[in-house]
């Protein structure tokens, strides 16, 4: 590997070494020297607009901006003589004369960067008298508002909008002291309404929809959690009070995602309190669900379970778990499915084949799968069967970065065009044709493909062959033996590759991971492999179902037809999702259901139990690229229960019937420390966790000379989001909802 060249410099008297090419500015923080920047946005074009970073370089005959400057071998920089000082007043003073002092009345103060730094460097009085140029407040959109006055001209907006998002919905208008930020629909925005512009702005010009003149900064209580809306993960600061949730950010910069949050994971959080939640249990009697109180749901699902598994025995009850619930909840759930009543039938809405990844790289799955960090510094990245920009935001912005920052090369293969098709070096649209059919192509080129396109996949593949660092992304029209042959074309390319399997929800990874299948113990094993069953049976006592059990559809078909008796169901909503394979609740005895609103699944239900969403709950999740994170509870809902809490109610109601063990544990992270012990690639270290970080999982993995993996069509479906819409949560979140966006995209 090339050496990275180093130069010296001298800043305040203190010697600093930085890699060649870095700007003065980055020199200065590294020695935890502040230099004051509104226009300077690490990761965004410079601009060099507001002069705030002006400091004094010996042999150089005025002021430098620190933020355009690169450091030079021998350069002796003063951030803090007095000239340096003088031009920061007269730069804020400037900034301030058309300014209005709306601090008190203005959603930023407390927060705001401009005050910040007049309080630190500004002068103590002004000299300023003229009239200010006032202009009215503009609303762009339900999300986002506008104040030219309060502006400073910094453009980040302009550019994260431009160069983050690739959306270009604002410019500059007019000039001189006149300039205004305008949005492209002249007086509106018609963009992804990310909000990213108001989170990147210092000061109040741009200013929330859903946040505006709520509350004041310090009346509130932050938590660090993790968003629920897609299969990402990205980190997310909730701004709580009273219990309630006011605003999502992620401003401290941290995480997997950094500063980028899509519209859902900004805006995307009024679902909690939305007035349809469900607050009590419910009981059918008849044709209708009454209220009924805690005790006598939680009796009568516990009755009603175990005399069906009584009379039927083991195989005669399904359950089917959640890609939103935690780790936690699905280790659970399949816990109590295996261990207190013998059945292998538990599944979940697949929306990526995991199984069929990990199966297909064997033992090499431990370093083959990729993360966001290592998708970002990808040298080359396929993307195969998905629209990231709508079904994978951070995904999009990830590879978005990648190109801007280090020329990553983007191939695309889908159906359609897609957004990103605008970055990529190569884009390949198929039409009817089939993904798994390009593949197959690119392994073989065998299949009898239009010529047209065949030449085309054959210039992407050769273009491949020559990289050495190669990210391959897909979506759920990738799956079974389809994956088994792209890893054997990612076989076949000569450097490092890694492989990124592209769900839709919050844990559907997760999900997985934890063994909410059919066929896989925790951690993908097979239901005969004895290490895993012993380690099972070790921290479970009983026995673990070794015959395998029905699918999520299949379910649904037995439970329509009176072969399954009881169908219990923890935050998902199958029937409206195999309701359009024509599958109803049919001739079931039981249908139990945990959510958080009347779902279509939860109106047919004889028990409903109110839940808790993930903004109001402990736990971890694992995101689509295999990375734990944590979830704090951030906001309260009265009625409302965890689902980790409705498992061990249940438990407890079963044992005392005579069936299984209730579960003793205390709270989530006791569940996720058996997990640590048992669940293959969760052994992570909790430092990392608990500090607000994310942990890769390393999954071990080998075939064992199973015979190859495949799955039945329609058992892989992608929900087909797009930025504005995800799964029964979406429908519930009425601002998003609202956007005239949505309903063009949704
Ligand atoms: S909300 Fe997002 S897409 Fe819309 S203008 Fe702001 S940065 Fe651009
Ligand atoms: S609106 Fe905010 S981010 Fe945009 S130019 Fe003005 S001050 Fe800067
Ligand atoms: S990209 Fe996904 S995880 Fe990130 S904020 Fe958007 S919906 Fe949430
Ligand atoms: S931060 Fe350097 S000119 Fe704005």
């Amino acid at each position: 590997m090339a050496e990275t060249k180093l130069v010296n410099l001298k800043i305040n008297d203190r010697d600093v070494q930085v890699p060649a090419g870095t700007l003065v500015i980055e020199a200065t923080r590294r020695l935890g020297i502040e230099v004051p920047s509104f226009c300077y946005y690490p990761g965004l074009s410079l601009q060099a607009a507001c002069r705030m970073c002006l400091v004094e370089v010996e042999k150089m005959p005025k002021l430098q901006t620190a933020c355009t400057l690169v450091a030079g071998e021998g350069m002796v920089v003063h951030t803090n003589s007095e000239q340096v000082r003088n031009a920061r007043k007269f730069m804020l003073e400037f900034l301030l004369t058309n300014h209005p002092l709306d601090c008190p009345v203005c959603d930023k103060g407390g927060e705001c960067e401009l005050q910040d730094m007049v309080f630190r460097y500004g002068a103590d009085t002004s000299r300023f008298v003229e009239e200010k140029l006032h202009r009215p407040e503009e609303k762009w959109s339900d999300l986002v508002y506008y104040d030219a006055p309060r502006c400073i001209l910094c453009f980040r907006c302009v550019r994260v909008c431009d160069e983050g998002m690739d959306v270009k919905a604002l410019g500059v208008g007019m000039r001189g002291a006149n300039s205004i930020i305008i949005p492209n629909g002249g007086d509106h925005l018609d963009c992804q309404e990310c909000g990213m512009c108001i989170d990147i702005c210092p000061v109040g010009a741009l200013t929330s929809g859903t946040y505006r003149y709520k509350t004041r900064p310090w009346e509130m209580q932050y938590v660090a959690s993790i968003c629920m809306h897609c299969s990402n993960g990205c980190k997310t600061t909730f701004s709580v009070r009273n219990h309630e949730i006011l605003r999502a950010n992620n401003r401290d910069l941290s995480g997997i995602n950094k500063e980028f949050l899509c519209v859902k994971g900004r805006f995307g959080f009024d679902f909690t309190m939305h007035p349809e939640r469900i607050k009590q249990p419910l009981l059918r009697k008849g044709e209708k669900l009454y209220p009924v109180s805690w005790e006598e749901a939680a009796q009568a699902a516990a009755t009603r379970l175990n005399e069906i598994h009584t009379a039927f025995g083991p195989d005669a009850i399904g359950f089917i778990g959640s890609n939103r619930t935690s780790n936690e909840e699905n280790y659970l759930l399949q816990k109590l499915a295996r261990s207190t009543f013998g059945t292998n039938n538990i599944d979940h809405h697949r929306t990526a084949d995991y199984t069929g990844l990990v199966t297909a790289l064997g033992d090499r799955a431990a370093d083959s799968l990729l993360t966001m960090e290592q998708l970002y510094k990808s040298k080359a990245v396929l993307v195969i069967g998905n629209d990231p920009t709508n079904q994978n935001p951070l995904v999009a912005w990830q590879i978005r970065a990648g190109i801007r920052h280090h020329g990553t090369k983007l191939f695309v293969i889908n159906g359609q065009e897609t957004q990103l098709d605008r970055k990529a070096k190569q884009s390949v649209v198929l039409g009817g044709v089939l993904e798994a059919a390009a593949v197959r192509w690119l392994v073989t080129g065998e299949d009898k493909l239009p010529q047209e396109l065949a030449t085309q996949l054959g210039v992407m593949k050769q273009a491949l062959q020559a990289e050495t660092d190669v990210a391959i992304l897909f979506g759920s029209s990738l799956a079974g033996a389809a994956i088994g042959n792209l890893v054997e074309f990612g076989s076949n390319l000569p450097g490092k590759v890694r492989y990124l399997a592209l769900g839709d929800y919050a844990n559907s990874r997760g999900a997985a991971d934890m063994g909410i299948l059919p066929d896989r113990l925790p951690g993908y094993a097979y239901l005969d492999n004895a290490t895993a069953v012993d380690s099972l049976v070790k921290h479970w006592g009983g026995k673990v179902p070794s015959k395998p059990g029905l699918t999520a559809p299949a379910m649904i078909e037995a439970a329509q037809s009176g072969k399954l008796s009881a169908l219990y169901v923890v935050g998902a909503n199958p029937l409206a999702h195999y309701g359009t394979l024509g599958f109803g609740r049919g001739k079931v005895k039981l249908l139990i259901v945990h959510e958080m609103f009347l779902t279509e699944t939860a109106l047919q239900a004889d028990i409903v139990f109110p839940a808790a969403s993930g903004y109001e709950k402990d736990g971890s999740v694992t995101n689509t690229s295999g990375e734990i994170q944590l979830l704090h509870k951030a906001g309260e809902v009265m009625g409302v229960r965890s689902d980790f809490d409705l498992l061990r109610i249940l438990s407890h109601q079963l044992e005392k019937l005579g069936l299984g063990k209730a579960f003793h544990y205390k709270n989530p992270a006791a569940v996720f420390e058996e997990i640590r012990k048992v669940v293959p690639g969760y052994n992570v270290q909790l430092a990392g966790l608990l500090t607000g970080g994310a942990e890769a999982t390393s999954l071990q993995f080998s075939r064992n000379g199973h015979a190859p993996y495949d799955v039945p069509v329609q058992l892989i479906r992608s929900a087909n989001d797009t930025l504005f819409t995800s799964g029964s949560l979406g429908r519930f979140c009425t601002m998003m909802q609202s956007l005239p966006e949505a309903e063009v995209k949704s």
